[in-house]
């Protein structure tokens, strides 16, 4: 199959293929980046500790979870055991303390969904968000890191999404296109789907890691060094799962009654999680069922004019990897 559409539908995969690698070489962030996320980090537990010894930091988000490019805002998450603070204390006292050590455009932004301080580093130049006792992000962190661990066509395949979806602007919840936490989920079991399967699903694996937050309980496979060899048997490459990705959400999907479930490896039906009519804000117009928040759809941030928005850029998108004479170049044009 992969030889037929190879030759039926362009005759320059190789030379495309080599151009998504370089697009993806070239959005890995450098090393001397994460040391001075390190040394942000470091700065910041020294901070935190004086005030609550007892506190620990977490990073989160595209910093930790492998799927971050070159100059990424970092996500830091500040754990406090005790379940009953008051989150709004918490946040001001923080940004106090951060102010007085000279970090800059700090702001707590504590009427937010997920309440936040901000800051700015001036010394190593990074902005970064630190939220509290957010344990559930922590752990997906986790999960998605070690599912990058697994098969590195993950990683260049999510890159390419991203930059891809930031390009078009499709990566604007606020907007009601969808997060880049959703857009990774997606590519995860766009790989757990191929046949042959290029991933497995991590969470119907015996349970080598486990931990409860927030009363859920979190367990899946992680000793993935155990797994690098899972993919092999499938040979497709990145050209062909960015075609075969697009091609999915443009003419594949069944966006009426399916949920895509990272948790099951499988597609699910939106009448199994009673996900088939509008409840409050929560329209389902696209399901992405959270690894752990089950009861999360990350599509919910999307009603009837964004998705429209958004199927068009998959259409877009997958004509553009059949038919345009220069995918590399079309694919990311500014909208
Ligand atoms: N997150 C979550 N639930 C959501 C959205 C986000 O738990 N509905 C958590 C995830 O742990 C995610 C992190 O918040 O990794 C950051 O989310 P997001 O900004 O969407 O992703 P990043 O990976 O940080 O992407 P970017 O590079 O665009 O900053
Ligand atoms: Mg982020």
């Amino acid at each position: 199959r992969n030889l037929k559409w190879q030759m039926e539908c362009r005759s320059d995969i190789y030379r495309l293929n080599a151009q998504f690698l370089s697009i993806y070489e070239s959005l890995i962030p450098p090393e001397e980046e994460k040391a001075k996320q390190k040394q942000l980090l470091t700065l910041l537990e020294k901070l935190v500790c004086k005030e609550w010894p007892e506190a620990r930091l977490y990073l989160y988000g595209s910093c930790a979870n492998s799927f971050g490019v070159s100059k990424s805002d970092i996500d830091v998450c500040l754990a406090i055991g005790d379940a009953d603070i008051n989150k709004s204390e918490v946040l001001l006292k923080l940004a106090d303390i951060l102010q007085s050590d000279n970090l800059q455009n700090v702001q707590a932004l504590t009427r937010a969904r997920v309440p936040i301080v901000k800051l700015m580093d001036p010394v190593t130049g990074i902005s970064c968000d630190i939220c509290i006792n957010n344990l559930l992000a922590v752990v997906n962190t986790k999960l998605l890191r070690d599912y990058a661990g697994i098969d590195v066509r993950l990683r260049q395949l999510a890159f390419i999404v991203k930059h891809w979806a930031k390009s078009r602007g499709v990566n604007e919840t606020y907007q009601g296109t969808l997060s880049s936490y959703a857009y990774v989920l997606m590519c995860i079991h766009f790989l757990q789907q191929r046949k042959p399967a290029i991933l497995p699903c991590l969470q119907g694996m015996r349970a080598t890691y486990s931990v409860t937050v927030d009363d859920k309980k979190c367990a899946f496979f992680d000793q993935v060094e155990n797994l690098c060899d899972f993919g092999n048997r499938n040979r497709e490459t990145i050209a062909q799962l960015v075609w075969g990705f697009f091609n999915y959400w443009a003419y594949g999907h069944d966006y009426t009654s399916s949920v895509i479930s990272v948790r099951t490896g499988s597609v699910i039906s939106k009448l199994e999680k009673d996900w088939t009519r509008r409840v409050g804000n929560d329209r389902h117009l696209i399901c992405i069922e959270d690894p752990f928040e089950t009861s999360h759809d990350l599509g919910r941030v999307v009603d009837k004019f964004s998705i429209k928005v958004l199927r068009e850029e998959f259409e877009r998108a997958a004509d553009i990897m059949h038919f345009a004479p220069n995918p590399c170049v079309k694919l990311f044009e500014p909208y």
